[in-house]
């Protein structure tokens, strides 16, 4: 795939759902000649739905943060561009929202610093060791329940059910409540783009309430967790929800409700992202089968290199926004209080200063400086090493166990902005025996 250029830079509107309709090489043209012509572009917010404005204030607008070096730079200095003045959504988060999505990652410190410290004290390399025995487990099952059909929607069978089952687990939730984190999660995923009129219609009807459907969504797993928390609370396990109530940095803990936020912020941030990478390297694979071919002979050697160059190349999570807090400087313009940035992730993996041959899928690709797990800071994800192990193992056990498995349909894609997503994707291989 090369990027095609055919608008010019004036006509492009990031905040138009139909550009992200575009096909992908001409979308890829567009960030091309953003990065060179206007690396840091203004653009209007999406409207808001009128029926929501009384609660979701209409924005001043942002510039777009193509460039890979600007957005390190901004990521190096979360003093200056903030996570917590109005969250890391286009639009500032209501009120009524923010006690659900009050965590970490749309917060500044020294609070963050103080949630980061008790949440990375739960994933003791202990927590770790007993989450990669249990993806190994995990992955061997969701392949079992397809293995003997030769055929299967790999997204909702395989790329879904892993991540899902490996955070409701570390959680300690059990499997009768999968079905709800599941719907409330892709409910919570596209309801962002929902209240900006380009929601999906298949994770959340046309004529639903956007954000009735999300804190609907958001109460839902806010009530599964704190009770869980309660429970755990007084009757503790080795899960990281009874590690969270009970963990005592510099005397805190964290009370049932910020479990229950933390949880939604890993709801979002850990599971759909990490079903959107693996979907997308499946697709990937099919696309460049030569890069398969030497990912399937040699999925140890290849893994280390090639589980980022799966991140790099669907760059599951597209941007994430951040807020100036003082006057300041990035790339010769002068940037004042209250003005929004939107740091562009896919565009910086994209970056020809920053990758050789960037439009070529490369699963040996060293040095691979990708910003698909955001820039060095203190947001950076908390879950990297997790969904490298994911995908990894997901990989691994797939190609040593459905050795010919092919995509057979075309892929099915999310209708948002912010989530590269792959909804459905028919497959196909040579049914095998469950591992029993
Ligand atoms: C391929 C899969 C994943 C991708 C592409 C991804 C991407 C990201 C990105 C871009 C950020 C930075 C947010 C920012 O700039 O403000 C982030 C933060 C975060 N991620 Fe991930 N993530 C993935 C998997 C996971 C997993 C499996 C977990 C769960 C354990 C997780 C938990 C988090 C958390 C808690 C944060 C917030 C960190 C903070 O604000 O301090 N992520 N992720």
């Amino acid at each position: 795939m090369e990027p095609r250029e055919v608008v010019a830079a004036d006509q492009i509107d990031l905040s138009d759902i139909g550009f992200w309709e575009r096909p992908l090489d001409e979308r890829e043209g567009a960030f091309q000649l953003l990065r060179r012509e206007r690396p840091l572009a203004f653009f209007q917010e999406p409207p808001v739905l009128p029926e929501l404005a009384l609660f979701v204030p209409e924005g001043p607008g942002y510039r777009a943060v193509t460039r890979h070096a600007h957005i390190v730079e901004v990521s190096r200095h979360p003093e200056i561009y903030q996570s917590g003045k109005g969250a890391t959504s286009i639009p500032d988060m209501p009120e009524e929202l923010l006690e659900y999505f009050g965590s970490m990652v749309n917060t500044d410190n020294p609070r963050h610093a103080q949630l980061r410290r008790i949440v990375s004290a739960a994933f003791s390399p202990r927590m770790i060791k007993s989450i990669e025995d249990r993806i190994e487990f995990v992955a061997n099952e969701v392949i079992d329940r397809i293995a003997t059909q030769g055929r299967c929607d790999f997204v909702v069978d395989v790329a879904a059910r892993l991540p899902l089952e490996i955070i409701c687990g570390m959680m300690g939730i059990g499997p009768a409540d999968y079905g709800t984190v599941l719907r409330a999660s892709n409910v919570i995923t596209v309801s962002g783009n929902a209240i900006a009129g380009a929601g999906d219609p298949e994770y959340l009807p046309a004529d639903a309430d956007p954000l009735v459907a999300l804190l609907e969504a958001s109460q839902q797993l806010t009530t599964l967790m704190s009770d869980l928390a309660e429970t755990r609370r007084s009757d503790p396990t080795d899960d990281v929800t009874s590690a969270l109530v009970h963990s005592n940095i510099d005397g805190e803990s964290l009370s049932p409700a910020e479990v229950a936020s933390f949880f939604i912020l890993l709801v979002i941030a850990g599971n759909d992202t990490t079903r959107n990478a693996i979907s997308n390297g499946l697709l990937a694979f099919a696309e460049h089968p030569e890069q398969r071919a030497l990912w399937q002979a040699d999925p140890a050697g290849i893994a280390p290199t090639g589980v980022d160059e799966i991140v790099r190349w669907g760059s599951p999570i597209i941007w994430m926004r951040r807020t100036v807090a003082e006057p300041t400087v990035l790339g010769g313009e002068e940037l004042a209080p209250g003005d929004k940035l939107l740091l562009f992730y896919n565009s910086a993996n994209r970056d020809e200063d920053a990758f050789e041959n960037p439009y070529a899928f490369d699963v040996r690709r060293a040095p691979n400086p990708h910003l698909g797990f955001g820039a060095a800071g203190p947001h950076f994800c908390l879950g990297a090493h997790l969904a490298r192990q994911e995908i990894d193992v997901l990989f691994r056990q797939l190609f040593a166990r459905l050795p010919d498995i092919a995509v057979t349909g075309e892929p099915d894609r999310l209708r948002s902005t912010f989530i590269n997503g792959i909804k459905h994707m028919d497959c196909a291989f040579t049914p095998t025996a469950a591992s029993g």
